[in-house]
């Protein structure tokens, strides 16, 4: 994305791509002898092009953490990285660092640099509290900091030795919805996760893919599909929980879930609907058992149940394999395409849920 700073000139700030990683490394470099304020000095950053580059891809990969490169006529002239939590308890926070080439300060740069990752932070919805270490001397940067909303929280005794002078470090941050709103304060926000998958609430930029997944041919048939509409009054509805699936270390989106019954004086909770797109890899069987450890340790559930269509073999398969136990089966319930349906009606109740985990 182009900017123009005060002075007329035209930077563009850009996801750093792997075609950037030789230039990066020069750029590294250069920074390194350049600046006292940052955590490695000349010559000690021994990254090659082939390591940047992955480096590069794997902040591409992963959707929570980012690296921008500001570049003016090709040159890159800053950068700035965040990364964040990578357990469920700091999954919505990450720290993030900032340079800008000697030359090159003063422009502006910096906090354009610092606005694209809070507009980046905001539109995850999921990050929701961004910090900083910065040399508690360096009062350019403190003073840039402040602007943008970041406050002091502490202060790291002798956090850098530079020539055997010790710096303490001050500690910044910020809440990303004091610094423009997240208005539905469940967007993206990671609800539950197990080693290989997690949850984190729908946010209403999903809504297309949910939308266009459902209404597939190869999922469309098992389900009922929603509108539009019934889907986004589902992520205000303080009874359902509307979660996307995705792999825990954020790189590969599998499917969704709605929920229904958080409120339910029975503690009798639906599993509404699943679909996994990424089918036949095992994301469904993970994504139930995350789902029961979820309905039963976490909520408290008496009772987690599910209705599926008759034919549906293959998720009929993995709820049976899961512990659920047929209930019953409501014949000619539905008309789909002027053809009556039943639903086969399951359940598993918590005492069945421990001893099936008891059992391991
Ligand atoms: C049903 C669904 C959630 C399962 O997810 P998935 O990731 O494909 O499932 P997994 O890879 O974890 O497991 C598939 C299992 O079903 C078995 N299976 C596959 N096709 C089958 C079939 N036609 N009949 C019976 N079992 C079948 C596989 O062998 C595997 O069993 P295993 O774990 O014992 O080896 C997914 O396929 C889906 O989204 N389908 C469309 C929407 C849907 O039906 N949702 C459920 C509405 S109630």
């Amino acid at each position: 994305m182009e900017h123009k700073l005060e002075s007329g000139t035209t930077i563009t700030i850009q996801k750093g791509k792997p075609e950037d990683a030789e230039v990066y490394v020069v750029y590294l470099e250069k920074i390194s002898e350049e600046s006292d304020f940052l955590t490695f000095g000349a010559g000690e950053l021994t990254v090659t092009a082939e390591e940047q580059r992955e480096i590069i891809q794997r902040f591409l990969d992963a959707s929570i953490d980012l690296c921008l490169l500001a570049k003016m006529e090709g040159e890159i002239v800053g950068n700035l990285t965040f990364r964040s939590g990578r357990r469920l308890r700091t999954a919505h926070t990450g720290e993030f660092g900032v340079s800008v080439r000697r030359k090159y300060q003063g422009l502006g740069i910096g906090g354009r640099l610092i606005s694209c990752l809070l507009d980046w932070a905001r539109e995850t919805g999921r990050i929701r509290k961004i910090n900083l270490r910065v040399r508690a001397d360096h009062n350019s940067a403190i003073r840039l900091y402040r602007k943008f909303g970041f406050k002091e929280e502490g202060r790291l005794k002798r956090e850098f030795c530079i020539n055997g002078i010790f710096f303490d470090a001050l500690t910044m941050g910020m809440n990303v919805e004091e610094n423009g709103v997240i208005m539905d304060k469940k967007n993206g926000v990671l609800i539950y996760q197990s080693e290989e998958i997690r949850m984190r609430y729908t946010t209403r930029k999903d809504l297309d893919v949910v939308l266009s997944t459902e209404q597939s041919e190869e999922n469309s048939r098992f389900i009922v599909p929603w509108s539009m509409e019934q889907h986004a009054s589902a992520l205000e509805d303080e009874n359902m929980m509307h979660a996307v699936l995705e792999s825990s270390d954020g790189t590969e989106r599998v499917g969704y879930v709605i929920v229904s019954g958080l409120q339910n004086p029975n503690d009798s909770i639906e599993l509404t609907r699943i679909v996994i797109t990424e089918k036949g890899r095992g994301w469904g069987r993970k994504a139930l058992q995350l789902i029961k450890e979820w309905a039963f340790e976490e909520r408290k559930a008496q009772r987690l149940w599910l209705d599926v269509k008759e034919y549906n073999t293959r998720a009929r398969h993995i709820y049976e394999a899961e512990g659920f136990i047929v209930e019953g089966i409501l014949r000619n319930c539905l008309k789909t395409d002027g053809k009556y349906e039943s639903l086969v009606l399951m359940s598993v109740l918590a005492h069945e849920y421990a001893a099936w985990r008891k059992k391991g």
